[in-house]
């Protein structure tokens, strides 16, 4: 028999960090001490007081059983409770926030809720790959919004194409932003507010990162500046915020229409998060707690980043000093064609795993991505691996 996959998966690439995953796997089994600067997963553990919530609620029948459809209202009520708490921002919890296995989950399907063959979605370059697969998955047509150093890593929307933005259904946005570490000011987001209401595009904003930040910084919500509830979905996760990647959980919030025809494409093609996994995400986000946790979290990020930043600017690399988020992103040598042949040189001489700049779209090309997911002698050694190598 001859098994034929469906034209879209032909055009599928391989996830990004799966790749790199295969690449870590033949290093390791070489007995490489590779040392993993690669994808955005975080090294420490998830808070006790999350974790023992979960073993208590695994404990109960009661939540053995299918979560509600809707998701779990003490949950939704949690995350309402957050905006409110955090940005200022009233949510009706049943109408206006989904429970989502994880914010992956949700960027990817919200293309298949909105996107028709033909239509457009505006994506960040370089952006989360999963922002211009779901489109694809879709059938709908990727406009590349550079995110250049010069605008400090915001797209142009003066640059758009007057015929592009009336054909577009969704703008993804991403700030704090992954790769570059840039945030976002309440002035940009206004424009961006502009331009949806003008062209009629919703805003899918990805807020992964905005409880991991530096010097100071306060990462806003779209949701905070005026009118952006009217045209966006803002997507949350508490894998980074809560170093619960592997729990899976995280949320949508924002125009409630959107919000309901997410929830209804997501009845019909999953069965929701496990009652005590939401439960536990309850806990994380209305523990007393959060805010300590959150500023030793964003202490423990910056002295990593220092010291990157510190290490690759005396080997001569120009990086941009990130303002949030937990990856650090730079310029490749120039003596190295591309980002690819710069991070394989790098991973084969020194077992150091980092990101191509290129694996994050066209405009990524030229730079590398370091995540800052390993402690400081650990970095320190990464980087005088890497050193080593460049002055050879
Ligand atoms: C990243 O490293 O960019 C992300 O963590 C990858 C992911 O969430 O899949």
């Amino acid at each position: 028999m001859l098994i034929q996959p469906a034209e879209r998966i032909e055009k599928l690439p391989r996830y990004l960090f799966a790749e790199i995953d295969r690449k870590i796997r033949i290093a390791l089994d070489k007995g490489v001490d590779v040392i993993r600067l690669g994808i955005g997963d975080p090294d420490k553990a998830t808070p006790c007081y999350i974790v023992s919530r979960a073993m208590t609620e695994v404990q109960m029948p009661s939540n053995h059983t299918y979560p509600p459809d809707a998701g779990l209202p003490e949950f939704k009520q949690a995350v309402a409770s957050y905006y409110k708490k955090r940005h200022n921002v009233e949510l009706d919890p049943e109408r206006e926030v989904a429970v989502l296995l994880g914010s992956k989950e949700g960027i990817a399907h919200i293309s298949a809720c909105f996107v028709n063959p033909g239509d457009v979605n505006l994506v960040p370059d370089p952006g989360y790959p999963v922002y211009g697969i779901g489109t694809m998955f879709a059938g709908g047509e990727v406009y590349r919004m550079p995110l250049l150093e010069e605008n400090f890593f915001l797209p142009d929307l003066a640059a758009i194409d007057q015929s592009v933005a009336d054909r577009a259904k969704l703008m993804f946005l991403n700030y704090p932003n992954n790769p570059t570490g840039a945030v976002a000011s309440p002035e940009f987001f206004a424009k961006v507010v502009e331009f949806a209401n003008r062209h009629n595009v919703i805003v899918c904003h990805d807020q992964a990162y905005s409880e991991i930040a530096y010097d100071g910084c306060k990462p806003i919500s779209f949701l905070e500046v005026p009118g952006g509830k009217d045209v966006c979905i803002e997507f949350g996760s508490l894998s980074k915020t809560f170093n619960m990647t592997g729990w899976r959980i995280g949320y949508a919030v924002g125009r409630a229409e959107v919000v309901e025809v997410l929830s209804r494409y997501k009845t019909n093609i999953d069965s929701g998060t496990f009652k005590a996994i939401q439960y536990a995400g309850m806990e994380a986000l209305t523990n007393p707690e959060m805010a300590s946790f959150q500023e030793k979290m964003s202490a423990i990020y910056q002295e990593r980043r220092d010291v990157a930043v510190s290490m690759l600017t005396g080997m001569g690399i120009a990086v941009c000093v990130p303002k949030a988020a937990f990856y650090v992103w730079a310029k490749v040598p120039a003596d190295f064609a591309s980002s690819t042949e710069f991070v394989s040189h790098i991973l084969e001489e020194t077992g150091v795993v980092i990101t191509p700049g290129r694996g994050f779209g066209e405009y990524g090309e030229g730079y590398f991505r370091i995540a800052l997911t390993v402690d400081v002698p650990r970095m320190q050694e990464a980087m005088e691996r890497i050193s080593r190598v460049l002055k050879k």
